[in-house]
């Protein structure tokens, strides 16, 4: 009995942790820095710029979203390597972010359920300085040490009323393909917007739509918690990793023909900054058809093999690993 007196105040951990958060922010009232060690910035007006070091995210619409990525280009610059100091690209100009150069995103599918709102889709993600063949990899809000990867990146959504900071939040980015999904603060975020299936990929962590060709968006169900099946939950490494979920069904669907802003793809070589083409066009959100429909989102659920067998295993332990050394030799 007494070998048990030491789960007890950690599994009371694990519920308070869920529950509350050690501030609260809204882009207006954020701090220059939200967590230390901080590579950006949380105060970033509402001027984009290409240069920007602002680590707020936004999950709006299949026209208003951002992802993390790297700063700066280089073979150096993989997820993996630059999880800590990713930046903030945005489809949309006004906050403060840089701008995902038009064209960079081939397909985007934007899904509102009751729990998160969430965007998946495809794209040549080299333009945001993700090197070519890179398998990628996972950040949120937690990180090795609690601060989160990015260290301080913050996101919001506006999805479910006014704006607010989204506490659960989990976004992965490979050379290829992006997922970002935020959940809506309460009791069903943490499992929702689960972090901890870091080389699982985007297909199994949020089966859905990655086809390139489209922008949707729909409503849908919020499905289930990744990584839990019925009363049984699995965890990587475990010797068998069972097929992803099935996508959310979704209904509702709105399609556009395309997605963008005024900021051409810059041509040239990464490194010496050449400059930019201007092809010119206004920003296009037109929308073509609404659909409703009850099916299932058109989904690559791919189970094991779906993206996830190119990530990477191990880069976030690793990191854990490099955090406690480098601990230790702060105390030294
Ligand atoms: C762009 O952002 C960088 C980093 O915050 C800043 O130093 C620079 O002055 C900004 N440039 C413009 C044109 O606003
Ligand atoms: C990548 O290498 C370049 C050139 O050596 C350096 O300036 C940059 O800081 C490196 N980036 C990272 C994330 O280590
Ligand atoms: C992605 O964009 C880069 C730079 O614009 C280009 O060199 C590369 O061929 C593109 N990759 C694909 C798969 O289209
Ligand atoms: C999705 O919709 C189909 C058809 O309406 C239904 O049979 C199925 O049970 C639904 N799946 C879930 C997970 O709700
Ligand atoms: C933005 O991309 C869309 C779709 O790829 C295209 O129709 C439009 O002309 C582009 N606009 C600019 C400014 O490049």
């Amino acid at each position: 009995m007494i070998s048990f007196a030491p789960i007890i105040p950690l599994a009371l951990a694990a519920v308070s942790v869920a529950q509350t958060y050690s501030a609260t922010y809204l882009p207006s009232n954020a701090p220059q820095q939200s967590e230390q060690g901080q590579s950006g910035t949380n105060q970033c007006g509402s001027s984009s710029n290409q240069t920007s070091e602002c680590q707020n995210a936004y999950i709006n619409a299949v026209d208003d979203f951002c992802l993390f990525a790297p700063p700066a280009p280089g073979a150096n610059a993989t997820i993996g390597d630059t999880e800590r100091i990713e930046v903030s690209w945005c489809i949309k100009d006004g906050y403060g972010t840089r701008l995902i150069p038009n064209g960079t995103i081939t397909g985007a599918y934007f899904i509102q359920t009751p729990d998160f709102v969430q965007i998946t889709g495809a794209g040549n993600l080299t333009n945001i300085n993700i090197p070519q063949g890179d398998e990628g990899g996972e950040l949120d809000p937690h990180g090795a040490d609690g601060n989160g990867n990015p260290i301080g990146g913050l996101v919001f959504s506006s999805a479910f009323g006014s704006l607010a900071q989204m506490h659960e939040w989990t976004n992965y980015m490979s050379d290829t393909e992006f997922c970002f999904r935020a959940c809506k603060d309460g009791p069903n975020a943490p499992a929702l917007c689960q972090h901890i299936y870091d080389v699982m990929g985007c297909m199994w962590n949020m089966p859905g739509n990655y086809n390139p060709g489209t922008f949707e968006r729909c409503l849908a169900d919020s499905g289930e918690p990744m990584g839990v099946y019925g009363t049984s939950t699995f965890f990587q490494g475990e010797p068998t990793t069972p097929s992803a979920h099935p996508a959310p069904n979704s209904s509702s669907c709105t399609t556009f023909t395309s997605i963008g802003n005024n900021l051409a793809i810059s041509t040239g070589t990464t490194t010496s900054g050449v400059s930019a083409t201007t092809t010119g066009a206004s920003a296009t959100t037109g929308t073509a058809a609404t659909r409703t429909s009850t099916s299932s989102n058109a989904a690559q659920t791919g189970g094991s093999n779906g993206a996830g067998a190119r990530f990477s295993f191990g880069w976030e332990t690793l990191i854990a690993g490099v955090a406690v050394i480098m601990g230790m030799a702060l105390a030294l």
